[in-house]
């Protein structure tokens, strides 16, 4: 039987930040992986550049069933703090859009910061290492699994979400969580490209590759939600920022509706000025000068005003092809599911866990952090601050 002061489940994000600060506080940390690489999400995200924060991380920008419960460990450990981290360790970052960092080196450089951080605090990181069974064993707990029997006085829980599974995603913290009695919101995937049925679809399909700013909205009153980002055609649907954002909030057999003139203020005023000053011109044309011809195409073509000019079409005509270009409701089929999901939405409620420590209310000693929490932030940078923050968060309570 192997003795650990604590066990770490998960060497993604959360894990590898939490195991190195328990580590560098003098504990003696185990960190259990059962792919053969730490961080695999980390190596992909970003397009291989990791965006790895947000300059602007605000609770408002995490969906879970208690909006305050992120408050506490993303404001304990901040976007600067991981920065500084980084730049300790010669790292470099540039802001795309939105707030949202890239790291200048690639991916993998930050996979090494935190394997640093590991060995620093005497971590001993165990790879291609399986868990059968977690019990209770007096005030700690006793694991079982590819490495024999081990008994640690805390156990931290940081498997993430059911993304992508060909990538080693488990519901094994789901599972353990459910063990312990621990509540759970019902998981979904979220930041998920959308699918559509047959007519949309073929729509969408022969447009595929096509990209254009729009904001995309749904939900009403309080819970309607809008972004202005990217659309992409998909030959399944529909993928792009907007659409992965929106993704996190729809709910089933609702409509999204789609802006894509998002950067024209008065779509009407502006139509009606085309046709005064250029009568001649195809309404493909005009439509053209503000997204791509494949696009503006297939538009026209759909409102049945292809090759017409702009002086033949009618004002019922224009307030038609308004209501097209500004509030297309779509009602998706369905989302690409975890195969294609960025993130998990739901996991353990955080209703069992205490927001400060990440500690299991009635489990002292069992922590649970990451995705595998119900706290799924917004696309751009969120989903690794709360990592980040609920590792460290663990870290110092362990
Ligand atoms: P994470 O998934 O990182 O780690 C969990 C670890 O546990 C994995 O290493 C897994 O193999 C391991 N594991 C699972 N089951 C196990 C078991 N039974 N035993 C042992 N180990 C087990 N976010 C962001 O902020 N910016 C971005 O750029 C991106 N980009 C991005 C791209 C893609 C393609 C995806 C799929 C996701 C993103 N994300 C993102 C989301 C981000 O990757 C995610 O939210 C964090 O990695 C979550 O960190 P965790 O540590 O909780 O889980």
């Amino acid at each position: 039987m192997q003795h650990f002061d604590v066990v770490v489940i998960g060497a993604g994000a959360a894990g590898l930040m939490c195991a190195g600060e328990a580590g560098k506080r003098g504990h003696r940390v185990l960190l259990i992986e059962h792919n053969k690489k730490p961080g695999a999400k980390i190596l992909i995200s970003g397009g291989g550049r990791c965006n790895f924060t947000n300059l602007d991380v605000r609770a408002e920008r995490f969906i879970s069933r208690n909006p305050h419960f992120a408050k506490s460990a993303l404001s304990r450990y901040s976007a600067g703090d991981f920065m500084t981290m980084m730049a300790a360790h010669g790292l470099s970052w540039h802001e795309k859009t939105l707030g949202q960092l890239f790291c200048d080196q690639k991916a993998g450089a930050v996979v090494d910061m935190l394997l640093a951080e590991c060995r620093k605090g005497g971590v001993q990181v165990a790879l291609g290492a399986r868990t059968t069974a977690v019990s209770r064993d007096g005030d700690g707990f006793r694991l079982t699994g590819s490495m024999g029997d081990i008994r640690t006085a805390k156990l931290v829980l940081a498997t993430g979400g059911l993304s992508i599974p060909k990538m080693g995603a488990s519901d094994f913290t789901h599972r353990i969580a459910r063990q312990f009695g621990l509540p759970l919101v019902p998981a979904e995937p979220a930041l998920v490209p959308f699918t559509f049925a047959q007519d949309d679809r073929a729509f969408m399909a022969a447009l595929s590759g096509v990209s254009q700013p729009a904001t995309v909205a749904t939900g009403a009153g309080k819970g309607a939600m809008r972004f202005a980002e990217n659309l992409l055609f998909t030959h399944r649907g529909l993928s792009g920022p907007a659409i992965l954002q929106i993704s996190s909030y729809w709910t089933p057999d609702t409509a999204i509706t789609v802006n894509l003139l998002a950067d024209v203020d008065d779509v009407p005023a502006w139509l009606a000025a085309a046709r005064q000053a250029r009568p001649k011109a195809a309404a493909a044309t005009i439509l053209g000068e503000r997204m791509p011809k494949r696009l503006a195409d297939a538009l026209t073509e759909q409102a049945r005003i292809m090759g017409a000019t702009m002086a033949t079409l009618s004002n019922k005509a224009l307030a038609r092809l308004t209501d097209m270009l500004t509030a297309w409701r779509l009602y998706p089929a369905g989302t690409e599911g975890y195969a294609k999901a960025e993130v998990t939405k739901g996991g353990v409620d955080t209703a069992a866990l205490n927001q400060k420590t990440m500690e299991v209310k009635d489990q002292p000693g069992l922590f649970i952090i990451g995705e595998a929490v119900d706290v799924t932030g917004w696309l751009g940078g969120y989903n690794f601050q709360w990592a980040w923050a609920s590792g460290w968060a663990a870290g110092q309570a362990v």
